[in-house]
């Protein structure tokens, strides 16, 4: 077991990424709390992981519901007495030309993708604070390294914004010992990456090691910032696109 009991908030656990990485926590002896929109997942989610034997409860929640986040913070934090992973992975992803970017577009981007990443950990680093130890890890996109055409701008640069969240952190966090990195993913096959334009190609024709990603290489990643394994390690990132960025 990489994780000793310690309690785990991830975002969008529902599906994706977010649930395989829920899942990961859970199997190596995490306590976690799957927060996520969508009542109808996560209730599947819930029961999915009770009948495997591992320790999760639920949240509903909106992540860009500013005004609501400081309670749904508490409420998370009293269903174990504790926060000490912050795993956030909720997001929404769009393709528009450049030219066809709203400014309501950019916002609701903006709002989902990045800010309610800020104001969620900013609200739990405080309880992390206060325990004198913790971990967040936050899901960026290979977008931030590279820009974005077929997802789009905004979305790109949200994820660039992520990406400097995530360093703030970890140099606020530091002498607290709370740890923060960030994951970019390539092409990943979740329901979202089968709405977007590359999951119609063949991956052996573009992505070196010949293959999408599947959500647990993802998972795997965030197992590793949360897990003792990586304690020397703060305002990192990793690359996991099987090739595609070097
Ligand atoms: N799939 C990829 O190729 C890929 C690549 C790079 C980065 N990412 C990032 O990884 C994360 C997960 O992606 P995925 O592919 O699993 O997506 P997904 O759409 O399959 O899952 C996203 C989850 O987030 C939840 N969610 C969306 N908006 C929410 C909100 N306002 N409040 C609470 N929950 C909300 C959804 O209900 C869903 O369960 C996202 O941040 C995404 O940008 C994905």
């Amino acid at each position: 077991m990489l994780i000793n009991h310690e309690v785990a908030l991830v975002t969008g656990a529902g599906r994706g990424i977010g649930k395989a990485s829920a899942e990961k926590l859970a199997e190596n002896g995490a306590r976690v709390i799957l927060a996520d929109i969508d009542e109808t997942t996560l209730a599947e989610a819930e029961r999915e992981f009770l009948e495997k034997g591992y320790e999760v409860k639920t949240l509903q929640m909106n992540v860009a519901d500013f005004p609501s986040i400081p309670g749904k913070v508490a409420e998370a934090k009293a269903l174990f007495g504790a926060i000490d992973i912050l795993v956030n992975i909720a997001g929404i992803t769009a393709s528009r030309p450049i030219e066809e970017i709203t400014e309501e577009g950019w916002d609701r981007m903006m709002d989902i993708d990045l800010k309610s990443m800020f104001f969620i950990t900013q609200n739990v680093f405080s309880i992390m604070k206060e325990q004198g130890h913790g971990k967040l890890v936050h899901m960026s996109s290979l977008a931030a390294l590279r820009g974005g055409r077929s997802s789009d701008a905004s979305y790109a640069i949200a994820k660039a914004g992520v990406l400097n969240l995530s360093k703030c952190f970890a140099l606020s966090g530091a002498q607290f010992g709370v740890r923060s990195n960030a994951i970019c993913p390539g092409n990943i096959l979740t329901p979202m990456g089968k709405t977007l334009s590359w999951s119609q190609k063949d991956p052996k024709t573009y992505i070196p090691l010949g293959r999408y990603g599947k959500a647990e290489d993802i998972a795997n990643a965030v197992l590793f910032y949360a897990s003792d394994m990586s304690d020397y390690i703060t305002g990192d990132y990793m690359n996991i696109s099987g090739g595609l960025y070097m």
